[in-house]
């Protein structure tokens, strides 16, 4: 008698919070594509732009939307409901911000122990992830270049928060909610894995470019706001580190099923600065006009990312930076945010 392994024949389903998210929109795809029933939460349904790339993942397989908000107590009880795994992507993001505590820092705390708290109701939870960033490790007072960044570090919160540089409120927000979270999942028995990506580049399924993907671009764009941006983020992060979408959703439902995975995991697959990303779009795009003016910028980072846990454990990235830049420069052509240089 053929006996039937249940396991490869049963559906199995996850939660993603945050589906009108960049990040978040790619993993409900992948998810789909492996045979996954997803669950996602928005904050507003009713908004149909940001609805629309959702209602076209409806038609991959069964994808099911709920209305939640991190920090309202108990709305993601019914979405985790029945789930596996719970992938938590979701992060309050307000770069101009006069009150980064307020719209930052404790919303983000807030609505990891909300999820953890209902996930805890839910006796189906296999194991959860939360997205962290790279901005969470990265950011120290020493002196490179050379520096390894690695699951060890943490970010200097004492200098973040005393000097508050550009945009701290989100490099603090990202540290203590990773932390909330270890320390609610310890003391609650939620095997609980971390993901901290390097900065997002690629596609998007989303209508409007994602803020990452506009920092990426800013040196072919021009736009102010991102190019201060781009700047900033090699001053105080020590470098530009870069992960394709694809790779990252992938090391999330590589880690969400791998048994072995525990703790952190640094997601990024090239290290770079901001003078050499130029000098690379003007040899790969000569049809375009790429900024030059960076001075402030040092032309070797202070420091590399290292994903060598992630590939240690069996994880493989796909992606180059080619592939990342030219996705990019096909969705902002599309978009109509980037022209040829005027023959
Ligand atoms: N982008 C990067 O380069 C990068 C790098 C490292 C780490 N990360 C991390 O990766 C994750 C995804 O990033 P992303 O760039 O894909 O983000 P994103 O596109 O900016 O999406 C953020 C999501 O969080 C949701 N959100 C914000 N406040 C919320 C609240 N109070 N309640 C419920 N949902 C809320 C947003 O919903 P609305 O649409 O309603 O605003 C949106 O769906 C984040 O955790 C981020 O910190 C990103």
């Amino acid at each position: 008698m053929t006996t039937i392994d249940q396991s490869a024949t049963r559906i199995k389903k996850a939660c993603v919070i945050g589906g009108t998210g960049n990040l978040a929109s790619i993993l409900i795809k992948h998810l789909l594509q492996s045979g996954y029933k997803v669950n996602t939460t928005v904050r507003d349904p009713e908004n149909e732009k940001k609805m629309s790339h959702l209602r076209v993942l409806q038609e991959l397989g069964d994808l099911k939307i709920f209305k939640a908000d991190l920090t309202h107590e108990g709305s993601f009880t019914s979405p985790i409901s029945g789930c596996e795994y719970v992938f938590h992507v979701a992060t309050p993001i307000n770069f101009t911000s006069q009150d980064p505590e307020k719209d930052m820092i404790n919303p983000a705390s807030q609505g990891v122990i909300n999820v953890l708290r209902s996930c805890l109701k839910s006796n189906s939870i296999k194991r959860v992830i939360y997205t962290s960033s790279a901005a969470a490790v990265s950011i120290n007072n020493l002196s490179g270049p050379g520096i390894v960044v690695d699951e060890e570090n943490w970010s200097d919160i004492y200098f973040l928060t005393k000097e508050k540089p550009f945009n701290w409120g989100y490099p603090v927000s990202k540290m203590l909610a990773e932390k909330a979270a270890c320390i609610y999942a310890e003391e609650h028995n939620i095997d609980l894995v971390t993901v901290v990506p390097a900065l997002i580049a690629g596609n998007s399924l989303l209508s409007d470019p994602p803020s990452s993907l506009s920092l990426s671009m800013s040196l072919v764009t021009g736009k102010e706001m991102y190019l201060i941006g781009l700047k900033e983020m090699q001053k105080l992060s020590g470098s530009i580190s870069f992960i394709h979408v694809d790779d990252l959703a992938r090391a999330h439902l590589f880690l969400a099923e791998k048994e072995t995975a525990s703790g952190r995991y640094i997601c990024c697959s090239y290290n770079t600065n901001v003078p050499e990303i130029a000098d690379f779009l003007r040899q790969r795009y000569p049809k375009y006009n790429v900024l030059s003016e960076f001075e402030e910028c040092l032309s070797s980072a202070k420091l590399t990312l290292s994903s060598e846990k992630l590939i240690k454990e069996g994880f493989r990235f796909e992606y180059g930076i080619s592939d990342m830049y030219d996705e990019m420069m096909e969705y902002f052509e599309s978009k109509g945010l980037i022209k040829p240089k005027e023959s």
